[in-house]
């Protein structure tokens, strides 16, 4: 009798077919989890969620689907967390900081949080098709943006050169030199004589090399200003290549530059992103839990009971009390840290000693989107040495008047020390240093919002960064349930700084949850 055989005969039921291990289990990213014919199971549990932002929300609305009754508890006015878009009428004070309120153009803005869903997000993205997020391109690698290294020596230093300019030379020099090594035989070891040729095929077309296997320059990098290729009597005017040894020495190799940004998977072609603003997502979760999230209501003490849960929270500066059979928290490690509560040794630790990353952002409205009249950028990202570290160009109202680009995004020390700075010095700043790769900057500036993640309250950190050490010490105490409390959030996944590491926690934690309430068992 062959699998398929057992289950037509018999009326065994989903779940018992997962508990014999007959089926595989409806993989974590789909979002009705599997709990066919036991959608009720959860009527009357009452569930307390510490945070409404993506974590949080999705654990609500999944629970809600299978009967729970949850509530939510979120300490801002607004749902999201690190999903949170800037624009015109946004406000937000720092710990230690002065209130600060956006004045860009209706339209304009720029994610201040996530900004990007990499197309292999696919529980993000099933979100987004569920929830009825529509979504665009968001350009992340553009070779026309610059890169700049500042303070540099060398003719490629403190001077704005074209990506593609310095990736297409960076190719050519190094199909050239590993063409030459090939005709010279240096590899006939490692390799046959087809093989050679293939590779020589290869790096021709890779390097753009020419028929003698040299790298000669390529109109991959572009035209001199003024010599694109048009109507007239000439085919276009290339500029030369950089030289190889001023390539070597252009500081480009640092990592501040290389960020590996083309070829890492989770920046790989095609990235995504919703129209109108990345919080276009925890706006249409929230509208799914209408009258289940409770706002301004920070939490300041989370204790286990003999049967449950107790939640100490503020409201309107009182302190409310509110008990449940299971907690699912969800608040960043830093503000974990600093709740009282009973949790264990191994949690309060993760809490004390979980790495988060010092990261900052700001946006700068111009009258003129002169990186796209001036420049020919459309969206993506120019780097530099600089403490500004990145500069983004809006990957959306293209040809518009005014734009917002994101002025700023950087980490660790960079971003320690410019989020330690006053708004105004952050904005003098972004505008000296941007200034040098954009001279269009003085004269075209309205106006500017910045962040700094590790001083925003209820965050107090970028994202979790563990590594090898911190993961085998804390991480697995955060997959794991104390007492009724689950913990989820970006910080419990390998998806850490991601709002895919957010959706697929929660859905772990639903899932946790609702097999020991027994309504289905997981092998
Ligand atoms: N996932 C974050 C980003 O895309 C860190 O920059």
């Amino acid at each position: 009798m062959t699998r398929r055989d057992f289950i037509n005969a018999t009326s065994a039921s989903y779940a018992s077919l997962l508990a014999w291990g007959l089926l595989q289990p409806a993989p974590a990213n789909a979002l009705d989890l599997p709990v066919n014919g036991k959608q009720t199971d959860g009527k009357g549990r009452k569930v307390i969620v510490l945070g409404a932002g993506l974590a949080g929300m999705a654990t609500a609305y999944q629970l809600g689907k299978l009967g729970y009754d949850c509530t939510v508890l979120e300490a801002r006015s607004r749902a999201g967390g690190r999903v949170w878009t800037v624009r015109g009428g946004t406000k937000e004070t720092e710990l230690g900081g002065t209130p600060q309120a956006c004045s860009f153009e209706n339209g304009l803005y720029f994610n201040g949080g996530a900004a990007r869903i990499p197309h292999h997000h696919q529980l993000t993205l099933q979100y987004c098709r569920e929830l009825g997020v529509p979504l665009e391109i968001f350009n992340g690698n553009n070779e026309a943006a610059y890169l700049f290294n500042d303070g540099g020596t060398g003719p490629m230093a403190n001077r704005r050169i074209r990506i593609k300019e310095y990736h297409n030379d960076m190719r050519g020099y190094t199909a050239e030199l590993l063409a030459k090594s090939l005709d010279q035989h240096a590899l006939d070891q490692e390799l046959t004589k087809e093989d050679v040729e293939k590779l020589i095929d290869f790096l021709k077309n890779e390097g753009d090399l020419n028929t003698a296997h040299l790298y000669k320059g390529t109109n991959r990098r572009g035209y001199k200003t003024k010599g694109e290729p048009g109507a007239g009597p000439t085919p276009g005017d290339m500029a030369d290549p950089f030289g190889l040894t001023d390539l070597l020495r252009s500081g480009f190799m640092q990592p501040v530059f290389y960020n590996v940004g083309d070829y890492i998977y989770e920046q790989q072609t095609t990235l995504m992103q919703p129209v109108g603003g990345m919080d276009a997502i925890p706006r249409a979760l929230e509208k799914k839990l209408t009258g289940k999230i409770l706002f301004n209501a920070p939490v300041t003490e989370l204790r286990k009971t003999d049967n449950g849960v107790r939640i100490v929270y503020q409201k309107d500066g009182k302190p409310q009390e509110v008990t449940a059979e299971f907690c699912v928290c969800t608040l960043p490690l830093p503000m974990l840290k600093n709740l009282e509560s009973d949790l264990s040794g191994t949690i309060k630790r993760a809490a004390d000693f979980v790495p988060y990353i010092k990261t900052g952002k700001i946006g700068l409205q111009f009258k003129r989107r002169f990186w796209e009249e001036d420049d020919w950028i459309y969206g993506g990202i120019s780097r530099t040495n600089m403490d500004i570290n990145q500069i983004w160009y809006p990957s959306f109202g293209f040809q518009g008047r005014k734009g917002v680009l994101i002025g700023y995004y950087n980490f660790y020390g960079r971003a320690e020390a410019v989020g330690a700075m006053s708004v105004a010095e952050r904005e003098k700043m972004a505008l000296e240093q941007g200034g040098k790769i954009h001279p269009q900057y003085p004269a075209e500036f309205d106006n500017s919002f910045s962040l700094a993640w590790h001083r925003i309250p209820y965050n107090a950190g970028g994202w979790a960064t563990y590594d090898e050490a911190t993961r085998r010490k804390y991480y697995p105490a955060l997959l794991e349930p104390d007492g009724n409390v689950y913990f989820a959030g970006e910080h419990t996944t390998y998806l850490t700084a991601w709002m895919a590491g957010a959706l697929t926690s929660a859905h772990r934690t639903v899932e946790a949850i609702h097999a020991r309430v027994g309504a289905y068992t997981k092998k």
